[in-house]
C-alpha cells in the first residue's frame, strides 16, 4: 500500500496553473483524446465540463499528490445520471505515475467517499479506443452499460463506452 498519496480539492480560481502543468505533462492522453495538446481552454474544461443540465458548482475537481508531488487528476459529479449514482468524468495519472498501481488505489478512495455519500453506483465513460484503459475499469469491477456511441472531441472522432459499477 502506497502510504502517502492525498486528494485535495481544487478550484479553477487557486489551482488553474497546477493542472495546466499537469495536463501538459499528459498531452500523450490530451492528443489521443482530442487530436490537439493541452491549451488554457481544456484545462478550463476540466474544472468547469459538466454531464448535461448538471450544476458545475457541484463537480469535485481533486488533485492527487504522492507526497509533495501532483500525480493525478479526478472529476466527479454525483447525483448523475440518478439521484444516488457518482459520475467520474476524469482519473488520469501522469505517464511517470502509471502502472504502479496507484489508480486502483485513487478508485478504492474514491468507492469508499462515494459509499460514506450514499451513493450505490459509480459510472463512467471510456473510450474504445483507450484498451488499456477498458482493461483497467474491467479489472475494477466496471461493466460496459447500455450502447457505445460516437463522439467528436475536437479534432478526433471516438466511440465512447459507458460502465458502471456498485460502490
Ligand atoms: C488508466 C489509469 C488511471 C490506470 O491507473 P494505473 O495506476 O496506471 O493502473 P495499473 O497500474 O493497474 O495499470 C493499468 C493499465 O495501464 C497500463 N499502463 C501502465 N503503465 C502505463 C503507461 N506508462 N502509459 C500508459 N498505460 C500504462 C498498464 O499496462 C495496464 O494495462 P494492462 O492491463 O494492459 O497491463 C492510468 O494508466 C492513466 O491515467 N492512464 C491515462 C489516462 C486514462 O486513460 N484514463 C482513463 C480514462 S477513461
Amino acid at each position: 500500500m502506497h502510504r502517502s498519496l492525498t486528494f485535495k480539492n481544487f478550484s479553477l480560481k487557486h489551482d488553474f496553473e497546477a493542472v495546466r502543468a499537469l495536463l501538459i505533462a499528459c498531452n500523450d492522453y490530451v492528443i489521443f483524446e482530442q487530436g490537439e495538446p493541452t491549451d488554457d481552454a481544456y484545462v478550463t474544461g476540466y474544472f468547469r465540463n459538466c454531464p448535461p443540465g448538471q450544476n458545475p458548482v457541484l463537480k469535485h475537481s481533486i488533485g492527487v499528490f504522492d507526497g509533495e508531488t501532483l500525480v493525478g487528476l479526478v472529476d466527479l459529479i454525483d447525483g448523475y445520471p440518478r439521484p444516488r449514482d457518482c459520475y467520474l468524468g476524469l482519473l488520469l495519472l501522469t505517464p511517470k505515475a502509471r502502472g504502479r498501481g496507484l489508480g486502483p488505489q485513487v478508485l478504492d478512495r474514491l468507492i469508499t467517499a462515494a459509499q460514506a455519500r450514499s451513493n450505490k453506483r459509480m459510472l463512467l465513460c471510456v473510450l474504445e479506443e483507450n484498451q488499456g484503459a477498458q482493461r483497467f475499469w474491467k479489472g475494477q469491477g466496471f461493466v460496459p452499460l447500455g450502447v457505445a456511441k460516437a463522439v467528436t472531441i475536437r479534432r478526433k472522432k471516438h466511440v465512447k463506452i459507458e460502465m458502471v459499477r456498485q460502490v
